[in-house]
């Protein structure tokens, strides 16, 4: 169980490591406005998104579905605390699919949001961050 959960958070911040700099990069290529930079933000996107963010969900998921199969659904199956972490695990999947969506656009050169609006989405994970964590380690409830 230990090995599982030390797996699941090496890959946890693998994922957030690329969903804090994804929509970091959707800034900076918003406002770019030569075609070499636009080539290199497409690139630096696709094997983010791609190479490291998309495994490190896969394997994050993988390792903490394991755990709930092997006893930690028996544990806390009755806690409120389990059914509000997947909640909200199931709201950042939404938010890692649009992050997909807004690589789209920026590979089709039909991105229409401003920089202003990145910033505001890369704000996003952070609240995930703090909610999910206090969940899984606090249980609060
Ligand atoms: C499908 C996705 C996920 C599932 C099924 C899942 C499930 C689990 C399970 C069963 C545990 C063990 C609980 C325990 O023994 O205390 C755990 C631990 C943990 N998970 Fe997840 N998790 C998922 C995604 C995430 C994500 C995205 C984060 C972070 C944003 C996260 C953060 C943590 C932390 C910090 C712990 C360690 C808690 C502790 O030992 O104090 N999990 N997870």
């Amino acid at each position: 169980m230990l090995w599982l959960k030390a797996l699941h958070l090496i890959f946890m911040v693998t994922w957030f490591a690329g969903l804090f700099y994804l929509p970091r990069l959707f800034v900076y290529h918003a406002m770019s406005q030569d075609s070499i930079s636009n080539d290199r933000f497409k690139t630096m996107e696709r094997k983010l998104y791609f190479g490291i963010m998309t495994p490190g969900m896969i394997l994050t998921f993988i390792f903490g579905i394991w755990m709930l199969a092997n006893d930690a659904w028996a544990l806390y199956s009755g806690s409120g605390w389990l059914h509000l972490k997947l909640a909200l695990l199931v709201l950042l999947l939404a938010y890692h699919i649009a992050c997909g969506v807004w690589l789209l656009d920026f590979k089709h050169d039909r991105n229409r949001h401003s920089h202003v609006y990145f910033r505001w989405m890369n704000e996003v994970p952070v609240l995930f961050l703090a909610g999910i964590i206090i969940l899984a380690v606090v249980k609060p409830f």
